[in-house]
């Protein structure tokens, strides 16, 4: 599978239905809730959404709406460390089965949040 069928295989409903399900722990997570903003989640979800969307295939609403992604850049003046990139992970693999997306299309999201998890890491700890 390539990252560009993934888009034709489950749509914006795909997408959808995975980021509403990571976005809806956010609130009541520990670690990560006090770094989302808590009076813009839907449009902090509209962000992942289109990122992952034109990430793999489909419309590029985000890069039109936001521009170039530059992730690191954008997660510069949150704290990340180990624990909450361990919690940012684990939240989205639950979000994953919860979704039940074709197990070839979970195995290449997991390993692309994996990377870019990793990459996201700007503090001790
Ligand atoms: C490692 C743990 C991570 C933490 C703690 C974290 C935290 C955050 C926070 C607090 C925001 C601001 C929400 C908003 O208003 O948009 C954000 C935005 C975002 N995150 Fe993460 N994130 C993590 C990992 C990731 C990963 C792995 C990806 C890639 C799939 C990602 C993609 C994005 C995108 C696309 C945005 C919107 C950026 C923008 O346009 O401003 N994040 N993240």
């Amino acid at each position: 599978m390539t990252e560009e069928t993934m888009y034709s295989i489950i749509g914006e409903d795909g997408f959808t239905r995975l980021v509403a399900a990571f976005y809806r722990r956010i609130p009541f997570d520990d670690v990560l809730g006090p770094l989302y903003p808590r009076n813009d989640l839907p449009g902090a979800e509209l962000r992942l959404r289109d990122f992952l969307i034109g990430r793999f295939g489909g419309p590029q609403r985000y890069i039109e709406t936001r521009g170039h992604p530059r992730l690191r850049m954008r997660h510069a003046h949150f704290p990340i460390n180990q624990s909450a990139r361990d919690r940012w992970l684990e939240l989205m693999s639950a979000a994953l089965l919860e979704t039940a997306l074709p197990p070839a299309v979970e195995a290449e999201l997991r390993s692309f949040f994996e990377s870019a998890a990793a990459m996201l890491i700007n503090r001790p700890g």
